[in-house]
């Protein structure tokens, strides 16, 4: 084996214990629980690892194929500082203990940091989006790329909502999950009176007859606005578009009945962007 660089070390048992956070990285189900619960997540990439360092994030470890050792001395060096162990492991190995190819070269597990309270997140916020019970990752990371985007300011999510931290919200995101001030809205949708005390206006996106147009919503859209997104399946519960100010459609044509949920999303943080 070649030397390493100080804080290093070879891996080659892909079933060592002090590497339990690589393991079954493939396995949704599994990782959904055992992230939150370990007070963990997982960057992959070179860049989303520097995107989630700069917004004050902490690494547990680094695991690294053995071709990135040279390449990113910083990293490593930030590790040390951080007190996080550095593993190295040849592709193979690490394949084995994560699922799947290492093609990005380096992977980390992160602390997940503490989720603010609403009230801190929403404090100077105009525009906030609320993620009702969206059950897939891509579209979660999708939504919060089209926020960070489109001037809204914050994001929160509902109890039963896929985790922004995930592994692909994060990589389908862009990194924005560590940019775009988000948490959860818990309970749900009792949030909602919640969110009208604090002077936001709550639109629930969806599809019924009463529903006024978003063009209407946009000519003159409320100083504070709060725009709630449904799941996937069936959309908003009746509970929440029950409680909501209004209820918000995008006209549909072609005789297409909905749009997927972060299409709409980024429809109507455009429409409704703060324009001064
Ligand atoms: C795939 S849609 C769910 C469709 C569901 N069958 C319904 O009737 O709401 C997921 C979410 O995207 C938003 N959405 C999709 N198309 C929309 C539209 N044309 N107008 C308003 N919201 C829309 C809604 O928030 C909806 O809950």
């Amino acid at each position: 084996m070649p030397a390493l660089p100080t804080g290093c070390t070879w891996v080659q048992d892909a079933q060592a214990e002090e590497l339990r956070d690589y393991f079954s990285l493939t396995d949704v189900a599994l990782r959904r629980v055992v992230e939150p619960e370990r007070g963990l997540y997982m960057a992959e990439s070179e860049k989303v690892i520097r995107r989630a360092l700069a917004a004050g994030h902490r690494l547990r470890s680094l695991l690294m194929t053995p071709r990135w050792v040279e390449e990113w001395p910083d990293l490593i060096a930030t590790a040390r500082a951080q007190g996080a162990p550095v593993y190295v492991a040849a592709p193979a190995v690490a394949e084995e203990l994560t699922g799947f190819h290492l093609h990005r070269g380096v992977l980390a597990a992160m602390h997940r940091p503490e989720l603010p309270s609403i009230e801190e997140v929403v404090a100077t916020a105009r525009r906030v989006a609320v993620l009702e019970d969206i059950v897939d990752h891509t579209n979660v990371g999708a939504v919060f790329r089209s926020a960070a985007a489109l001037g809204v300011d914050a994001v929160l999510v509902t109890p039963r909502c896929a985790d922004p931290l995930y592994r692909r919200s994060v990589r389908v995101s862009m990194g924005t999950v560590f940019q775009v001030p988000w948490t959860r809205i818990d309970p749900w949708p009792d949030g909602v009176g919640m969110l009208q005390e604090l002077g936001f206006t709550v639109a629930a996106l969806a599809l019924s007859d009463d529903a006024v147009s978003l063009d209407d919503l946009e000519v003159a859209p409320p100083e504070r606005l709060a725009l709630v997104l449904g799941t996937e399946g069936d959309g908003l519960s009746s509970r929440t578009v029950e409680a909501a100010d209004l209820v918000v459609k995008i006209p549909m044509g072609g005789q297409v009945d909905s749009l997927n949920v972060a299409a709409a999303s980024a429809v109507a943080f455009w429409a409704v962007r703060p324009r001064a």
